[in-house]
């Protein structure tokens, strides 16, 4: 208990104080100051608020092989995709009818859209939505790379780190991937003036408490203006098929761990969170969320963005998934806004 209060207090814990907080992770007089703290503290960043971003998943190629993750290469089974660019803009269209402000193109490493492709496309959408922001998220790119977008108008970009521990890391990801090109990308956005998401899955295959104790340094370190996690769900096609999934009680905590570590943070309930518990994206904005990231992607193409197995929103009811989630915020004693939603410590 001291050591929550110490965390309430100081906004801040060293790798040790982690370790020891993570010890409480099933006590429910832990998590019940954790997420009364967290709760104040949206509250006084955000009021009631829960943002909305349009997720657009625009091409499940990739050229990566993460071995969590459902649409690697090494999938020869996943059928694969790619929007086209009237499609993307259509989607866009739909998305600010329906009171969308923020659009994130999410896509594999895809090497048919090439930096140039995806600058193009940015400034389409700003052209277009001059009062909507464009995140990217399209994976480990150059700087220069990064400055084309940036300069073409994208405002934030969202890449997990996925671990801050190098073993944990390559466990997860070929030897081709490395953390400290992840990290580097990260600084990178930041230097960049991006608003920057880093992430991390919970309950992924080979995490330890040491493990996430290191992911909640690392957050104090790169101080991200967005951050996402959600249980690891495995994949059948993959080799971590075989795995458990990962704690939805264990996310919640974290997402108050991190609501008061980064006390302005843009916090998604995340649909892997959503997909582990009929309710679990209203508790995630019970214990500190604020973000919901509603799918705008073309139905016929949903179930083929197949990160990990039974993801929700893909079927039929798909094209309503504003809607529900409106219901949902609602029924969970929040509001959601139309507003953009930008970092409420942003410069611009
Ligand atoms: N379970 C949960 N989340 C996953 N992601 C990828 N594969 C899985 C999985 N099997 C997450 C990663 C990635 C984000 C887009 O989706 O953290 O960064
Ligand atoms: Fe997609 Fe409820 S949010 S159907």
């Amino acid at each position: 208990m001291e050591i929550a209060e110490k965390l309430i207090k100081t906004h801040s814990l060293t790798r040790k104080e982690a370790l020891e907080l993570l010890k409480y992770w099933e006590d429910p007089a832990t998590a019940a100051k954790l997420v009364q703290a967290a709760e104040e503290i949206r509250r006084k960043y955000y009021g009631d608020k829960v943002f909305t971003r349009g997720l657009i998943e625009f091409t499940n190629y990739c050229k990566n092989n993460c071995y969590y993750c459902g649409i690697r290469c090494g999938n020869s089974h996943a059928a694969r995709y790619r929007l086209t660019e009237e499609e993307i803009l259509d989607c866009c269209k739909s998305g600010y009818d329906l009171g969308f402000r923020t659009f994130v193109l999410q896509g594999g490493e895809d090497p048919f859209y090439t930096d140039e492709k995806v600058a193009g496309l940015v400034k389409k959408i700003k052209a277009s939505y001059p009062d909507c922001a464009v995140t990217l998220s399209i994976g480990e790119k150059t700087k220069e790379a990064y400055r084309l977008f940036r300069q073409a108008g994208a405002d934030r970009y969202l890449l997990r780190h996925e671990t801050a521990n190098e073993k944990h890391y390559g466990k997860l990801h070929p030897p081709a991937m490395s953390l400290k090109v992840r990290k580097q990308c990260l600084y990178d956005l930041k230097e960049l003036g991006y608003q920057v998401g880093a992430g991390f899955m919970v309950g992924s295959p080979g995490q330890t408490m040491e493990c996430l104790a290191e992911d909640l340094v690392f957050l104090q370190e790169l101080r991200p203006e967005m951050v996402g996690i959600g249980p690891f769900i495995p994949h059948h096609d993959t080799e971590f098929a075989g795995e458990p999934a990962g704690s939805v009680k264990l996310t919640l905590f974290l997402l108050s761990v991190i609501r008061i570590l980064l006390p302005q943070v843009l916090l998604p309930a995340t649909t892997a969170l959503g997909t582990m518990d009929q309710k679990g994206r209203e508790k995630g904005l019970a214990a500190g969320a604020n973000v919901v990231m509603p799918n705008l992607s073309p139905v016929k193409n949903r179930k083929q963005y197949d990160l990990y197995d039974n993801k929700i929103c893909t079927g039929e009811e798909a094209a309503e998934c504003r809607e529900c989630l409106g219901r949902r915020v609602a029924s969970a004693g929040y509001r959601l806004v139309s507003e953009r939603g930008d970092f409420a410590g942003a410069k611009d």
